[in-house]
């Protein structure tokens, strides 16, 4: 199959399942889930949440498939996540060891995208996704990551956690 046409099919599951689940909770559980068993180069894939209240702000290890990382909680000023969230903007990392940002998960990790997720204009949290393979976050997966991250954004809106 194509891989526009597979992406397509991904991304039409994950707004249904957005539709289907009761809360955001089950719904980044079961994005986590399906996002890990069918993109083959999606090797570990989490959401990491903005600790409410906090200061200075914290991100905080959420729902996730994959190995586990020593990075349960990140500083806004560091890392890949910290980039992403501090900014609101996508980060694309072609070749992790060439960005001084990044903070190292598993040793087979090569690329990374973070989306952050936005609840009525703030970013309260983020979906990082880590691949074994280099360049592996072409534009197509841009938008199927940035889709996911704001069908949890809307989700969350709707009807909170
Ligand atoms: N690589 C991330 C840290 C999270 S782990 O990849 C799961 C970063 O540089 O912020």
């Amino acid at each position: 199959m194509p891989v526009t046409t597979r992406i397509e099919e991904i991304r039409n599951e994950l707004t249904e399942l957005a539709r289907a689940v009761p809360t955001a909770r089950e719904l980044m559980h079961s994005m986590v889930k399906l996002l890990h068993e069918r993109m083959l180069k999606y090797n570990w894939v989490g959401f990491y949440m903005l600790e409410a209240g906090a200061n200075p702000p914290m991100l905080v290890l959420g729902a996730f498939e994959g190995a586990m990382t020593p990075h349960t909680r990140i500083p806004l000023n560091q890392g890949i996540c910290g980039a992403a969230a501090s900014s609101g903007q996508t980060v694309v990392v072609d070749d992790v060891s060439k960005d001084p940002r990044y903070l190292a998960c598993s040793l087979e990790t090569k690329s990374e995208i973070v989306v952050p997720v936005f609840v009525r204009g703030n970013v309260v949290g983020e979906l990082d996704v880590d691949s074994h393979f280099s360049a592996a976050f072409t534009p197509e997966h841009q938008d199927l990551v940035q889709h996911c991250a704001m069908l949890v954004g809307k989700k969350l809106e709707t009807v909170g956690s």
